[in-house]
């Protein structure tokens, strides 16, 4: 995506009248396919092995008989091997990895027939029930594939710790899973495909959010982009806070907490099931992206200068208002016991927690949670079966069967 040579210009353009064109993070025909698998395979092979982001793929340029210490190990810009796992040295990130493979879980072994004669009952659900549902399945099933491309296109290449790298492998297939996981919900309710894969170029307060990503997406996707100097390493550093804290951090919450709030009340309790465990994925997603953060900064401190925290700032502030009018326009008016001014709350809620975890100060002092019923949701344990559409407990592997 997005690395198709005639096409490193920032992603988004608006035609001369002010239109909006499409969204250009991946390419928009197939005329564009292959050159931008081609320039995504050949930014990782060994053949640019002199520049820092990708020279630990060459295991040969280490020296004959050298052998990896893990106190040597560095999250960017680190010299050593990264196809060997151990010895460990983030231990943190290969027990992530350990836990979300203990998470897994498939879109079609829940039961969706509840939501489906749901969504057929004429009187089955309000039409701001269905708008919510529209709009959410709007943004979330191309909101996975950015971050899935994010990581594999992204991410991945300029990360030199292989715990990390193996963590970043199973969260890109999580990745897809949810993208599967929306795609079977709007299968199964027979919604408009074009409708909804398209909203997030038709649909202005998804696009917004898409069109704030997707810059710092690009900047680490670029082929001629590479860490090794301060500036390009707060570019990465920039990119993982907007992309952990801010998408998955943020710009999934209020999505989340609709269908989970439609699940509460006993509707389209499939699919509030397979939000819950995209959530409990997503949690994981963050909090790993935050342990990353941090330690990247504890191994570069230089880079967390006043005015990179002030820009990260901006940033923050900048995705609650888009997320707050993302709430707006998908209720405008009450639904659910729920209305867009309480995500203003939430949001900033979840903003100040976000902000801190990376060590920043609250940027919204003395906001309470106003959804605690959503902390549950996030802790959900795997055993627990919150909207019953299973019959038997999850177990990680085998296919499930309902009666
Ligand atoms: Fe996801
Ligand atoms: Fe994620």
């Amino acid at each position: 995506m997005l690395v198709w040579e005639e096409d490193l210009q920032p992603s988004i353009s608006h035609t001369a009248n002010g239109a909006a064109a499409p969204l250009r993070n991946e390419p928009s025909s197939s005329e564009f396919a292959a050159p931008a698998l081609q320039s995504a395979v050949s930014s990782t092979l060994p053949s640019t092995a002199s520049t820092s982001a990708v020279a630990p793929v060459a295991a040969s340029s280490a020296p004959a008989g050298h052998r990896v210490k893990a106190a040597d190990k560095r999250i960017i810009n680190g010299k050593t091997d990264v196809n060997q796992l151990v010895p460990f040295k983030y231990k943190w990130a290969w027990e992530k990895y350990l836990a979300t493979c203990a998470n897994h879980w498939m879109p079609q072994e829940v039961n969706m027939s509840r939501d489906i004669a749901l969504w057929k009952d004429p009187n089955g659900l309000s039409e701001d029930e269905r708008r919510i549902i529209k709009r959410n399945l709007g943004f979330f099933v191309t909101a996975d594939s950015l971050a899935a491309n994010n990581i594999v296109l992204g991410t991945y290449r300029h990360i030199t710790a292989p715990e990390c790298r193996q963590f970043l492998l199973r969260q890109a297939f999580e990745e897809a899973i949810h993208t599967h996981a929306y795609q079977y919900i709007v299968e199964s309710l027979g919604l408009d495909e074009s409708e909804i894969f398209n909203a997030y170029n038709e649909v202005k307060s998804i696009r917004d959010k898409d069109e704030f990503l997707i810059p710092f997406i690009d900047a680490i996707m670029d082929p001629n982009f590479h860490t090794g100097t301060p500036q390009n390493d707060q570019t990465l550093l920039k990119s993982l806070i907007v992309f952990a804290c801010l998408m998955e951090g943020l710009f999934f919450y209020v999505g989340f907490t609709q269908i989970l709030a439609l699940g509460r009340q006993n509707k389209m309790t499939g699919a509030a099931e397979q939000y819950q465990y995209i959530l409990r994925d997503e949690s994981m997603h963050c909090n790993f992206g935050i342990d990353l953060i941090n330690q990247l900064k504890l191994e570069n401190p230089h880079l967390w200068t006043a005015e990179f925290k002030a820009e990260i700032k901006a940033l923050f502030l900048h995705a609650v208002e888009l997320e707050y009018r993302y709430a707006e326009d998908t209720m405008p008016r009450g639904v659910l016991g729920l209305n867009a001014s309480m995500f203003k709350g939430y949001l900033r809620y979840i903003a100040n927690r976000r902000a801190q975890q990376i060590g920043l100060e609250e940027l919204f002092p003395n906001e309470e949670n106003p959804f605690p019923w959503m902390s549950e949701m996030i802790d959900l344990k795997k055993e627990r079966n919150f909207f019953e559409t299973r019959v038997i407990e999850y177990q990680s592997g085998g296919a499930l069967s309902w009666d």
